[in-house]
């Protein structure tokens, strides 16, 4: 196995490149990356870092595992819970109306946040034909772990003892989530900044949390104009407290105590 070199500049190069594709700004992590890619090209007979850079920018399969790497998937059940209940309740206030309502989780991780949904939503009675949540995530491994529903002790903590018997099916020593007893839910590998967002439709309410922390100012301009091209007129979109949210003449902000969110003018 070949030895790869990689110089400060090197690794520069392949940051710059990273924040490109995916939004993600990795300087602050530059040595957890350098080992993470060290060891990748090593293990791909890659041993310079124009190569890696190279097959980065054109080796679609290469690059999904590549982004698979460097992203951070940390989340759970029942994250920021305001939030959460506040986007099941107008859901639920949409579909009294008649109407069918659209939520996207944009980014879903390993898919925590989406069945949290679909949890409330059920909890309160609501038609689960009447609710279609779609999850997205860059990071197809965690895509995977969505569509496997499959979560350790940690993951469901904040679940209560009720939540658990009745949503998991216990598979020692993890759970697994009941999908039949969930709404319609659809899981995607996308990446935000690809037009394949688009072709998702339009979306009633919107979540995205925890993702905008790894991007620089420019980057979470671009993410939010560009779901703003998603989301419904009035549709709401709902930021993580963690995430910096930039000022934009698309969207008011509502402060809100049950969860402070964006409404598309
Ligand atoms: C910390 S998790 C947040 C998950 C969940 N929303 C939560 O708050 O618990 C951040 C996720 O953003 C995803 N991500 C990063 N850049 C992305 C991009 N350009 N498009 C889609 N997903 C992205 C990562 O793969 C990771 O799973």
């Amino acid at each position: 196995m070949s030895e790869f070199e990689c110089s400060s500049s090197d690794l520069l190069e392949f940051i710059e490149l990273a924040k490109k594709l995916s939004g993600n700004n990795l300087i602050s992590k530059k040595e957890i990356v350098k080992n993470k890619i060290a060891h990748f090209a090593k293990n791909k007979n890659i041993d310079n870092m124009q190569t890696l850079c190279n097959k980065f920018n054109f080796d679609r399969a290469l690059r999904q595992e590549l982004l698979n790497l460097i992203t951070i998937n940390e989340t759970y059940f029942m994250r920021e819970l305001n939030q959460l209940n506040s986007a099941i309740q107008y859901a639920n206030t949409l579909s009294i109306g008649g109407g069918n309502v659209k939520i996207l989780c944009a980014p879903c991780s390993s898919g925590e946040e989406v069945y949290s949904l679909g949890i409330l939503a059920k909890s309160i009675g609501m038609d689960r034909y009447r609710l279609k949540i779609t999850g997205i995530d860059i990071n197809s491994n965690m895509i995977q772990k969505c569509k496997d529903g499959i979560y350790n002790e940690r993951s469901v903590k904040n679940l209560k003892a009720s939540q658990k018997e009745l949503y998991f099916k216990k598979i020692e020593p993890d759970y697994q989530i009941r999908q039949e007893l969930m709404p319609m839910i659809e899981f995607k590998t996308i990446n935000i900044f690809d037009d394949s967002l688009f072709a998702l439709g339009q979306f009633d309410i919107i979540l995205s949390r925890n993702m905008m922390i790894y991007f620089d100012e420019s980057y979470r301009v671009l993410t939010i104009e560009r779901f703003a091209k998603i989301l419904k007129p009035y549709g709401r979109i709902y930021f993580g407290s963690a995430d910096l949210v930039p000022y934009c003449d698309l969207y008011s902000k509502i402060i809100d105590l049950s969860g402070t969110y964006y409404e598309k003018v």
